[in-house]
This record gives structure tokens, sequence and C-alpha cells, in this order.
């Protein structure tokens, strides 16, 4: 394939060599076009012998090869990272001063984003317009990564991680490869490309004091692992943050919670303009009806307290309901963790709460004391609501989560095919 790599002029510039280094040594044939600013960060040099093709960031270099024209339009792929706020703006505008704005504007490919920029200057309205106008025209930008900025502070605005831009650059180029090829297929895990998915993930905490909580034992390794997968099949992804032993992948849009109640606010909003909305985090069904201000003591003497619980908000069965009121066309998709007992197996106690809560796809854990809870591995049963046969997905957490995500894709296209 042949890759266009636009380096922007920010100090991440330099660990955009690993993602050249990925890209060649998958065999691709890459020309870096850094912009002028770049060149301060890494030299035309380091570029030069990477990815063993010329590097220049002038329209007037070259000219008998009409460069500014040329590369785009023959691009198969192109990857702007770090994509800085400058770049954002010019490539919004349609801006044209030198042969990386110029070869943008002749993509015939498919483009793809990566910013870095300090976390002001990404959340600034003028640079979210200029995402939203890329977006909007189906270009990718990913969301930056959260933590350590050049200096002391942190927050959005890292790049992700050269591995997580690689993945969402090949799985971008294979869904653009099947989009024209006219034997596509067309359910792969690809085929979340451009779609915006939010997830939910990890253990709700339920507030009994300032320091004690009712919890879960969930881990969140698979919400992160159905974020990583979508991420990889092209989507943007809200990722909705409860109590986590994992850290989230980088790429993703974070909000973090604690409680069902932040989860349901979370989820209501973000679910508003997804294609698809997969609640994988384990919700408490109850929380304390009192919460204490100060810590609960024990007095000598005293019995012990009575917690009384109210029950949660079932958010699933809301984001539903409220889909169904709004006709909306967006593919729902709820986890559940059964144990088999008297009144029926598990996948007839599975079979009664994919109708009860009415949502797309229900993927159905086994669970029991020390199963799936914390563990690498899962073996899922995933159930349609549209009549489809149940499909069973079981391996590394990775594995059941690229399942998940591919059948989300395939189950889009059945359920609302003009979407
Ligand atoms: N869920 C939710 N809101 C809740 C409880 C659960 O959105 N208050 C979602 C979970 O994220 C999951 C699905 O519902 O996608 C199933 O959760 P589970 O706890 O297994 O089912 P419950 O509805 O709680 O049923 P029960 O406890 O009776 O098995």
């Amino acid at each position: 394939m042949r890759i266009v790599l636009g380096v922007g002029g920010g100090i991440a510039a330099y660990k955009v060599a690993s993602l050249l280094r990925l890209f060649t040594e998958a065999g691709h044939q890459v020309t870096v076009i850094p912009t002028e600013a770049a060149t301060r960060f890494v030299g035309v040099a380091t570029w030069e012998a990477l990815s063993g093709n010329p590097v220049s960031n002038s329209v007037f270099d070259d000219v008998e090869k009409v460069n500014h024209v040329r590369l785009g339009h023959e691009a198969d792929l192109i990857v702007v990272a770090p994509a800085t706020a400058d770049l954002l703006a010019k490539a919004a505008t349609g801006q044209a001063g030198d042969l990386l704005t110029n070869t943008l504007l002749m993509a015939h490919g498919p483009v793809l984003f990566a910013p870095a920029m300090h976390t002001e200057m990404w959340q600034h309205a003028a640079t979210q317009a200029n995402v939203e106008t890329l977006r909007s025209r189906g270009v990718t930008v990913l969301e930056p990564a959260s933590g350590r900025l050049t200096g002391a502070d942190s927050g959005p605005g890292r790049l992700p991680e050269p591995e997580a831009i690689f993945t969402a650059a090949m799985a971008l180029a294979e869904a653009a490869t099947e989009a024209d090829s006219p034997q596509a297929v067309p359910a792969t895990h690809a085929s979340l490309a451009g779609r915006t998915v939010t997830i939910s993930a990890g253990g709700t905490r339920e507030a009994l004091d300032p320091v004690r909580f009712l919890g879960n034992r969930s881990s969140g390794k698979q919400g992160a692992a159905l974020a990583a997968a979508a991420l990889a099949a092209g989507a943007t992804v809200r990722f909705l943050a409860a109590h986590m032993d994992v850290e989230p992948p980088a790429g993703v849009e974070l909000v973090r919670v604690e409680s069902a109640l932040e989860l349901r606010e979370a989820a209501l909003k973000a679910a508003v303009d997804s294609d698809v909305v997969i609640m994988a985090a384990a919700v408490a069904d109850f929380r304390p009806a009192e919460v204490s201000d100060t810590k609960i003591k024990k007095v000598d003497g005293e019995d012990a307290p009575l917690v009384r619980l109210v029950r949660n908000p079932d958010i699933l069965h809301e984001l539903v309901e409220r889909r169904n009121a709004e006709g909306g066309q967006q593919l729902i998709v709820g986890f559940a963790a059964e144990t088999g007992d008297a009144q029926g197996d598990v996948l007839e106690h599975a079979t009664a709460k994919l109708k009860r809560k009415g949502c797309d796809l229900l993927v159905v854990n086994h669970v029991g004391v020390g199963r799936v809870f914390g563990q690498d591995d899962n073996s899922v049963v995933i159930l349609s609501g549209h009549g489809a046969d149940p499909e069973s997905a079981s391996g590394s957490k990775a594995d059941v989560a690229a399942a998940v995500v591919d059948r989300v894709g395939s189950e889009l296209a059945r359920v609302f095919p003009g979407r």
C-alpha cells in the first residue's frame, strides 16, 4: 500500500518515527511529508533514512513530478501525526500553503488524523469545530490520549501510541478497500469506520459514606478490549469507565464515572449521537438509600447499622426505550452475567433478559465465583433480538471483543441497512 505520512510541528513528532517503522515493517511504501515546523523537531534526514524515500515539504522541489498533485492522488492512505491545532485548522478550511496541505486536498483514499496538542488547545471551540468539520467530511480524527503532556501538566492531548495509530490506520484502509470492492463482504470488523461507538465498562461503586462503597468484581478488561477492537475497526470510541483494574486504551474519548447514577447521565448524553451503544459495565442494581456525609462509626453497645437499598435505574432499558420512542437507528448491545439455577439454565435466563431489556444484541457470560471476573480469558454466547441464531465466541478477551465488534458491524448493517 502507498502511504503518505504527514508530520505536524509538535514535540510528539519524535514518536512518529516508530509509527513509520511499523508501516515500513508491514511492507508499505511510505512518503513522509513533514511541515516546515515539524523539521525543527525531527530532521529530514531521519525521515529519509527510515522511509527509504526522498523527503520534501515544498511544492517547489521536483516540480516536474507535480508532487503537490500526484502524492495525494496516488496514496491509498494518508496519516497525519501529530496533527497539530494548526494543521487541523488548515485542513478544515482547505488551505494549500505547503506540500502536505496540497496533498490533503488531493486525497483520493482515506485520511486519518492523530491529534496531539495541549489540552486547552484541543478543547478550544475552534479546534473542536475544525474536528467536527473534518469528521463530517468522512475524515477520521482519532481522539488524543490522556496523560502527561510536554510540561508537568496532564490531560487529553497526548498523541495516541504509535501501535494504536497503526491499528486504526490499517483498519481504515481495509474498510476503504472493502467499500470499493464489488465483492465486498458487507460485514467485517472494519465496518465501523466512521461510526461513533459508546462503550461502558468496569464496575460501578455505590457510596455508603465518604470512604465506603458497595462494589462488584468487574475488572473492566472486557470493556477495554471492546474499545480497542472498536478503535481497530475504525470507530470513534466514547468510553464510559466505571471502576477498572486496567487502563482504558489510548485513543478513546474517556469519561470517568463512579456510581450507576453518574453512568446513567454519561450514557444518555453520549448515546445521543452514537451509532452503537455497548453496555459492558457491571452496573449495581441497588444503591444505599442514604449516603452518610461523614464516616459511619461503630459505637460500643449499639447494634450494627442496617443498610437499606433502593433500586438503580436500568440504564440499558432506558437507552432502548428512548431509542424506540425517537424512532432512532442505533444498535444497542447489552451484556449479561448469568448463572443457571432451579428456574432455568444460563441460556433460558439470557433469552428472557434479552426480551426484557429489548436490546438488539445480548452478550452472555456464564459466571460463578472466580469465573470471568478479572480473568484474561472469556467465553460468551451472542444472542440477537432480531431472530438470528446464537453465536459463540471464546478465547482471550481480545478475541471475544473482536468477535463482538464483528457482530456489531454485521448486525448494524442488517437491522439498519439505511444507516
Ligand atoms: N445494566 C444497566 N443498568 C442497570 C443494570 C444493568 O444498564 N441498572 C446493563 C448492564 O450494563 C448489562 C445488562 O444491563 O449490559 C445486564 O445486566 P445484568 O446485571 O446482568 O442484568 P440485570 O438487569 O441486573 O438482571 P438480573 O440482575 O436480574 O440478572
